[in-house]
This record gives C-alpha cells, sequence and structure tokens, in this order.
C-alpha cells in the first residue's frame, strides 16, 4: 500500500501514545523505516506487521485498532490532506455513501498504482444502507465500519450502527454491512 498509510498509521500511533511507544512499534514490527514516503508503494505486510505490534504492545485486538485508525483515517489523514478529494464525495453521509463506489476513481488520479477496496451500495432506505465491500486484501471489515464511523462524525450525523450481516470469513465473495443511522 502506499506510504501515506503507513504514515497514518504512526501518525494515530503518536498522536495517542508519542514517538517513544510508534519507535517501540517499528521495532516490534521488525520495520526498519525512519521517514515514510506518502507516493511510493510499501508492501502490505508492512501494514500488517504495524498494526499486529501497535496491539500487541497496548494489549488491544487489531480490529478495535483497525477501526479506531479508520476514524483516524477520514477525521485526520483524509481531512488534513486531501479535503477536497473527501468534499467531492458528498454534502451528507447518505450521499457520500451512495457516491462511495466511484470514490477511489479520484484517488486513482492522484495515486496510480492504487490497488483499491471496491464498494456497491444496495437496499437504500433514508435511515439505512446497505454497503457491499470487495477487496483481495484480508481481514480490513473493521478499518470499513471505522471509516463509516468516521463520515457519519464528518457529517454531525451520527450512526446507530454498522453490522456485518456477511462476511467472506464465512464464505461469501465479499463483506456485506448494514448500516443505520
Ligand atoms: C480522501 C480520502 C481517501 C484517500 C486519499 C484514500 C486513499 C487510499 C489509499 C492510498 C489506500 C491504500 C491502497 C493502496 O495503496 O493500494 C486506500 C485503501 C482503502 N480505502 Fe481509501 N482513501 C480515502 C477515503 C476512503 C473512504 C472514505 C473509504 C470508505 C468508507 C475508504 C476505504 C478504503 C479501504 C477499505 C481501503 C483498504 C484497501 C482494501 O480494502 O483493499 N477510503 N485508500
Amino acid at each position: 500500500m502506499y506510504g501515506m498509510v503507513n504514515k497514518a498509521v504512526e501518525d494515530m500511533v503518536s498522536s495517542m501514545h508519542g514517538e517513544a511507544m510508534w519507535e517501540k512499534v517499528k521495532e516490534r514490527a521488525g520495520v526498519d523505516v525512519d521517514v515514510f514516503i506518502s507516493n511510493e508503494g510499501y508492501p502490505d505486510e508492512m501494514t500488517y506487521q504495524l498494526v499486529g505490534a501497535a496491539s500487541e504492545l497496548s494489549g488491544t485486538p487489531p480490529a478495535q485498532i483497525l477501526e479506531a485508525f479508520g476514524e483516524h483515517w477520514v477525521l485526520k489523514t483524509a481531512r488534513e490532506g486531501y479535503g477536497e478529494l473527501l468534499d467531492a464525495g458528498g454534502k451528507s453521509l447518505p450521499e457520500f455513501l451512495v457516491n462511495l463506489p466511484d470514490f477511489h476513481a479520484r484517488v486513482s488520479m492522484i495515486f496510480s498504482k492504487l490497488q483499491p477496496p471496491r464498494f456497491k451500495v444496495s437496499d437504500i432506505t433514508e435511515h439505512s444502507v446497505r454497503l457491499h465491500y470487495f477487496t483481495q486484501r484480508a481481514g480490513l471489515a473493521p478499518f470499513v465500519i471505522g471509516l463509516v464511523k468516521g463520515l457519519g462524525k464528518m457529517f454531525q450525523t451520527p450512526v446507530k450502527s454498522v453490522t456485518l450481516i456477511g462476511s467472506r470469513d464465512q464464505g461469501a465473495d465479499h463483506d456485506l454491512f448494514l448500516i443505520e443511522w
């Protein structure tokens, strides 16, 4: 994944627990990189190792870290670094979610080697939507939950629940979330 992802993990860990903790996380993860370059590619494995090490050192389950990272991604990383892209996604939570399938096509204009997730939306009602999440990568459903909750905060439309109602872990070809606000 692009370096901006690891950079965002660094930013979250050091803002919550300090620089010294980030150095420990890198050491435990076996990651010997001083500065991540945002628009350079790094092996996915590196990101997973960093999350795993942060989980072990803090005694927090990886899913909880990924969910917090999803919120951080929307409210800090995207807001501060890519505000215009974020604003182009929609003017309200429902609008943003319905537009989500097209979102990373715009991101790909900046990051040409992006391997983005794919989304579909269905069953749209006034206060809920089903979000279908397709990816080659494993274990990132909790990240999506955090992203959606972060979007709810960004639009001041608190998300009541994000429920995984179909899962690759149970043999489906994608993860399916019911989002209610
Ligand atoms: C301006 C905002 C955003 C930017 C710049 C951005 C950019 C990126 C980048 C660089 C990656 C790593 C993939 C790679 O390097 O090949 C990524 C992955 C991902 N993004 Fe975004 N993104 C943004 C917003 C969002 C939002 C709002 C969502 C969903 C609600 C989202 C969902 C994901 C997911 C789930 C992944 C993990 C990759 C996978 O599932 O295979 N992103 N994004």
